[in-house]
């Protein structure tokens, strides 16, 4: 991926990370390593988001020109039993770092966020103008992560005209990348796949709901090479091309660890397939969590992002072979 676009922003302040050991935030670490310009990824132990006093101080000690927010509270189930810790850290946080940034000349937000926004009100993938909840339908980690995407935009819609702020090339700016499925260095569902399939010789899983797995090398390069063009604000459905169930994507993933030499005892033909509703949990999944992606794919070629646009299986299949040399068993 180039970032030359990047290299041409003025960037007289650092670069601010928050979430720094997720999957996104190890992505980010990696892909910002070489860069020029300073960078501060913090963790929750420098700045925890679920108090507000403390990201006042990180924003107003590390004067960053641009925030990215990998951080969330993640924890689906356990966000039905602590809805204001989750709403803290993924909608009151995100409202203070959108209100700083738009105050800084040339500002950017970049914020992750998730297919959780909709309840399932629709077959096809859902564009980014497509009305998201309704939010009593949402679990509530999909509410809080709607309320963190609410709270940028609303503040962004106040400065827009606002009067000190008419130079519009020097108008801070926000990128909400929602997301889906994500796997990298951390806890996910191709590794917890991959880890069962070692030591058992059959296994159930979800065959009725359907996403697409973005992988977090990517979403991280996404991520800075938006806040490094020229693109204007709003938000990108941020995921490769392609769609499977969790099932389709457990059989792929195990097929491809054989592929790399890794002996399992779980054979793709072991794995049967279950309706969600055979799977119960506390925070219900959507069935359908594809997104289209043309918005996302018509910047990047803007931007003359040369890169071909991935589809999962290429990524998953790179991913699965890196998990094999780690050994998916340490
Ligand atoms: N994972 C998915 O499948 C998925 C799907 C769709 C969208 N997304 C979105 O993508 C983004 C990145 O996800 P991810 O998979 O990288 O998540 P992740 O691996 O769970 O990482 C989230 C990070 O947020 C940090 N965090 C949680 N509470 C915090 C607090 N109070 N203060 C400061 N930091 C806190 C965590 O810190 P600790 O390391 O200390 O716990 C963790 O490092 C999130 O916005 C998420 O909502 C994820």
């Amino acid at each position: 991926m180039s970032y030359s676009s990047f290299d041409l922003l003025d960037v007289s302040r650092p670069i601010l990370v928050f979430g720094k050991d997720g999957q996104v935030g190890r992505a980010l670490q990696s892909c910002l390593k070489s860069f020029k310009v300073p960078v501060v990824f913090l963790g929750r132990d420098e700045c925890d988001l679920s108090d507000e006093s403390a990201l006042i101080v990180a924003l107003n000690q590390y004067q960053p020109q641009i925030i990215i927010n990998a951080a969330a509270y993640t924890a689906v189930d356990q966000a039905e039993g602590e809805p204001d810790l989750a709403f803290a850290i993924n909608a009151k946080a995100p409202r203070l770092m959108a209100q700083y940034i738009a105050g800084v000349s040339r500002g950017v937000l970049v914020h992750y966020s998730t297919d959780y926004v909709f309840a399932d009100t629709k077959k096809a993938p859902y564009l980014e103008t497509d009305s998201v909840g309704p939010v009593d339908q949402l679990c509530v980690y999909g509410q809080s992560k709607l309320g963190g995407e609410q709270s940028i935009e609303e503040v962004f819609n106040l400065i827009r005209d606002s009067e000190n702020l008419k130079d519009t090339n020097h108008l801070p700016k926000y990128f909400i990348l929602r997301t889906s499925w994500v796997y990298g260095d951390g806890s996910n569902f191709i590794r917890t796949i991959l880890k069962l399939a070692s030591e058992r010789d059959s296994l159930k899983v979800v065959a009725d709901q359907v996403g697409v797995p973005s992988s977090a090398t990517w979403l991280a390069e996404i991520g800075v090479q938006l806040a490094g063009g020229g693109v204007a604000s709003g938000i990108f459905h941020t995921v490769p091309d392609g769609e499977v169930s969790w099932h389709g994507l457990a059989i792929f993933a195990i097929e491809a660890a054989a592929s790399y030499g890794e002996g399992l005892e779980l054979k793709p033909e072991d794995i049967q397939a279950i309706p969600a509703k055979d799977y119960p949990l506390s925070a219900a999944r959507p069935y359908n969590s594809r997104m289209n992606n043309q918005k996302l794919k018509k910047v990047l070629s803007d931007m003359a992002f040369t890169g071909q646009y991935p589809h999962w299986r290429e990524q998953v299949d790179c991913y699965v072979e890196k998990i094999v040399k780690e050994s998916i068993k340490s």
